[in-house]
């Protein structure tokens, strides 16, 4: 019953979204390319729909299939993912890429299990595929799509721990005709209808059978057990500046945060309020002058960097260092943190002509 409500309202309601065919085709018996399937749903794990669409175009305009992908630069896979976040994924998006060909012949493979043994693929992105791209009955539990479970069924138990029961009622419903749609169905209710706060019920195609809805209590899920506050950390980030506008920059050691990627020259990152994050952490001697602060997020800690900036002569880069010039700044591999501190040190320079930093 809820499966049906759920395929009916999304043959109606489905979003149109590049990587997806529309369910008539997918009654027709058609399929997804597995290819786009996959970089969609690593592209979407911690990032929205309108977040990733621009990228996804881009990457499918650039590596149009898994060969294409697997023979390019690691570096400028790098770089077309910079401002997407949790760069990790763009490394093992490259070697997913080698291994389908390498080991694969270039075709994934269709089971949760055997995708599961490939780079960045875990299970609910194994799920997902095997959903998706191969029409298999697999379980699909995100964010979204937990919300709406926990709801439909008033779970009182919080996550992450309620993620088990949140399973075995999916795997009560999933159909076995549309599977893939079945759980995109489900991620565009909890996208749509069933948002975190004030829910499109009388719109909803499962408001009759809702236990939330029927306790008046929709917010009250998913229980959630209590927020760990986030570390600060602080730092300085220096922002040297040659006459042509020139800004220097260097590389990210391979393994930890934000490995591989482009910066400018920081103090490590983990003073606490006693550790230097002032411009006595300068790389070198120049007249560096204070232009503020940011802020930025990361997944176990927040972040304030005092960012300074310094017009220097035309000096020459030093051994993994490298200048880069306004007309290049866009193209590098710079993290959404590092624009941060470029444009605060040098506003409008990597911003693009929709005014976004660097998409
Ligand atoms: N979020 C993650 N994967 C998705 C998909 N295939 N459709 C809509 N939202 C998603």
């Amino acid at each position: 019953m809820a499966a049906t409500a759920l395929l009916a309202w999304y043959d109606r309601h489905h979003r149109s979204l590049p990587w997806r065919l529309p369910p008539d085709a997918i009654r027709r018996g058609m399929r997804p390319d597995p290819y786009r399937v996959w970089l969609s749903e690593i592209m979407l794990q911690q990032t929205t729909v309108g977040a990733v669409k621009p990228y996804f175009e881009k990457f499918i305009a650039r590596w149009p299939d898994v060969n294409a992908l697997a023979k390019a630069a690691t570096d400028d896979v790098m770089k077309a993912w910079a401002g997407l976040g949790y760069y990790s994924r763009a490394r093992n998006l490259k070697k997913c890429a080698e291994m389908v060909v390498a080991r694969h012949g270039g075709a994934f493979p269709e089971t949760e299990g055997e995708l599961k043994k490939l780079p960045g693929i875990g299970d609910y992105t194994a799920a997902a595929i095997a959903a998706i791209a191969f029409g298999h009955p697999a379980a699909v539990v995100d964010g979204n799509v937990e919300r709406v479970f926990t709801r439909l069924h008033a779970i009182v138990e919080p996550l992450p721990a309620a993620k088990q029961q949140i399973r075995r009622v999916i795997e009560a419903l999933v159909p076995t005709s549309r599977p893939g749609d079945f759980a995109q169905a489900t991620m565009d209710l909890g996208a749509i209808i069933c948002t975190p706060r004030r829910p499109s019920c009388l719109l909803c195609p499962l408001a009759e059978i809702c236990a939330a809805r029927a306790l008046d209590a929709q917010e009250r899920f998913p229980v959630k057990a209590p927020k760990v506050e986030k570390p600060i950390r602080r730092g300085a980030a220096f922002v040297a500046v040659r006459p042509d506008g020139s800004v220097l920059l260097c590389r990210r050691p391979e393994n930890g945060l934000l490995g591989g990627m482009t910066e400018v020259p920081t103090s490590s990152w983990n003073a606490r309020a006693d550790g230097i994050a002032d411009v006595t952490a300068a790389p070198f001697s120049a007249p560096w002058q204070s232009c503020g602060v940011i802020n930025h997020v990361f997944t176990h800690f927040a972040l304030r960097l005092s960012v300074y900036r310094a017009d220097v002569a035309d000096v020459p880069a030093s051994e993994g260092q490298w200048w880069s010039h306004p007309t290049n700044l866009r193209g590098e591999a710079l993290p959404t943190v590092m624009k941060k501190v470029i444009e605060t040190a040098i506003p409008g320079s990597t911003r693009n002509e929709r005014g976004m930093a660097g998409i």
